[in-house]
């Protein structure tokens, strides 16, 4: 045991019992009477000389300090700390030369012992008091505010909020076996640079505290920083083809989450579209018309917020003209034979009934209609130039011109005229929400037909919403009208409209 009373003795031992309790207590609280209370087990001598106390020295673990001194020949000690403006006894400690005091404030940093001796009367005589100092070892906050800078390269521009006593601050990045310290920097930001473009990269960081004897103490973690990279600029940007339409553009691939597609509108890039792959076609394009795009590579972060490249070369395309050509009155749109309010047909145009191509075309769709359990027939196909004359004045008759225009063709501008075109079912606005019109609208492109005025379109097709109503395209282009979500004639860019 350590500070054990050595020879000469000036006291008598201290009796079993006594000592015992005093071995496991270690450090006795306790007020100056009490302590006189518990002298009265010491028999006394009478000359009485307390050794000082020499080689204090305190030591701090964050709350925990650690006092020792040397072993002398004392009975004990009392251990008191300066909290507060004032001297504060701490503990008694009995025949040790060390002891350690806990839940101290860490702005205490001023500690004293005082030895004492018990004389064969029992009274206590002190010696003189000895005063250490520990470091001040401020306690450091969490870093909040941890935040990163837009930047369009490989690096990521840190900052934080400052913390109260950081002598600096600890950057960790996260390696697949945990964090590592990558940076220490004495202000409130950093630039980690040299990352990998479009990696995602989580970052905490730490505030510290520079002890006298070197050590660094760290504050807690701030909160994770989930971030990324921005990716590399994207090169090669093209337009690898043009329609009369659409402009379908491509570029080098680069690693990204996904890409963003630009396009120049009123002096502004807007964005159009978010391609994963490295092509993407823009398509509802005017004819004939010069289009500017620019695009750039994004990456995601783990929020799924966006880091940004730098945008690529411009392209400049311009879409093919249309070619609108007439044969012995009938007009073909590229190739694609319409009748409109723009485009009339001559009044001796008729196919006789419904074309081959489109008649087959409804038979294949009815079967594949049936064995999905619904039942298609057809309830107006071909209408001659007179039949529709007929129909159209009976509707004008019924009600009025202006209104008869909005769902009836004057004659030789209605499509049933061209032998391409039929009304399914029921050709009233009650058919819209059936079971086949559902069926017709997701599945009639499959068979080479489209919804000819389809919803929401009216001003571009001049008619309102008729889903009895598909017109012939064949399987290829009813298919590509149908990806494009536009009518026919925004695909085409044709118009409608009467010009009498
Ligand atoms: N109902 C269509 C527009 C027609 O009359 O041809
Ligand atoms: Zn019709």
């Amino acid at each position: 045991m350590k500070g054990m009373i050595k020879e000469p003795i000036k006291l008598i031992a201290v009796s079993a019992m006594a000592a015992s309790l005093l071995m496991c207590s270690g450090v006795l609280l306790g007020t100056q009477s009490e302590n006189a209370q518990s002298a009265m087990i010491y028999a006394g001598a009478e000359s009485v000389s307390v050794p000082g106390i020499t080689g204090l020295k305190a030591e701090r673990s964050e709350a925990k300090i650690t006092l020792s001194w040397d072993e002398g020949d004392y009975l004990g000690c009392n251990v008191m700390m300066y909290s507060g403006g004032k001297w504060v006894k701490k503990g008694q400690v009995f025949r040790k030369s060390s002891t350690v005091l806990t839940k101290v404030p860490l702005d205490v940093t001023r500690f004293s012992v005082t030895p004492f001796i018990c004389d064969n009367n029992g009274k206590y005589h002190y010696g003189e008091t000895v005063e250490t100092e520990c470091e001040f070892i401020p306690e450091l906050a969490k870093v909040t505010g941890l935040t990163a800078a837009e930047t369009k390269d490989t690096s990521v521009r840190l900052s934080w909020s400052p913390v109260k006593y950081a002598d600096g601050y600890g950057v960790f990045l996260k390696y697949t076996e945990g964090y590592r310290e990558v940076a220490k920097t004495a202000g409130t930001s950093y630039t980690v640079t040299g990352q990998p473009p479009s990696y995602r990269r989580h970052f905490i960081v730490k505030a510290y505290y520079k002890t006298s004897d070197g050590r660094i103490v760290y504050g807690p973690a701030s909160d994770q920083l989930k971030t990324a990279t921005c990716p590399a600029t994207v090169s090669g940007l093209k337009a690898s083809k043009s329609t009369y339409n659409s402009i379908t553009l491509s570029w080098n691939r680069t690693s990204c989450s996904q890409y963003i597609v630009y396009q120049m509108k009123n002096g502004k890039w807007v964005r159009i579209a978010k391609p994963t792959t490295n092509s993407y076609t823009v398509t509802g394009l005017d004819n004939n018309t010069a289009y500017k795009f620019v695009i750039r590579a994004c990456k995601l972060d783990d929020y799924n917020k966006e880091h940004l490249g730098w945008l690529s070369n411009i392209v400049q395309v311009k879409t093919a003209k249309n070619t609108i050509t007439t044969k012995n009155g009938v007009t073909y749109v590229n190739g694609i034979l319409i009748a409109n309010k723009t485009y009339a047909l001559p009044a001796s145009y008729n196919p006789g009934g419904l074309t081959k191509e489109t008649y087959n075309a409804f038979v294949e769709m009815r079967n594949a209609a049936s064995r999905d359990g619904i039942s298609l027939w057809i309830c107006s196909g071909f209408r001659s130039y007179d039949t529709q004359r007929w129909l159209y004045q009976s509707y004008v008759n019924r009600d009025g011109k202006a209104a008869a225009d909005t769902y009836s063709a004057r004659a030789g501008h209605s499509e049933h005229q061209t032998g391409l075109a039929m009304d399914l079912n029921y050709a009233s606005s009650w058919f819209d929400n059936t079971n086949e019109a559902r069926w017709i609208a997701n599945n009639c492109w499959k068979y080479g037909f489209i919804i000819r005025y389809p919803q929401g379109k009216q001003n571009v097709t001049g008619y309102k919403y008729e889903s009895w109503h598909v017109r012939y395209l064949g399987k290829d282009l009813a298919k590509k009208v149908y990806d494009s979500g536009l009518c026919l004639e925004e695909y085409l860019g044709i118009t409608s409209q009467y010009n009498y």
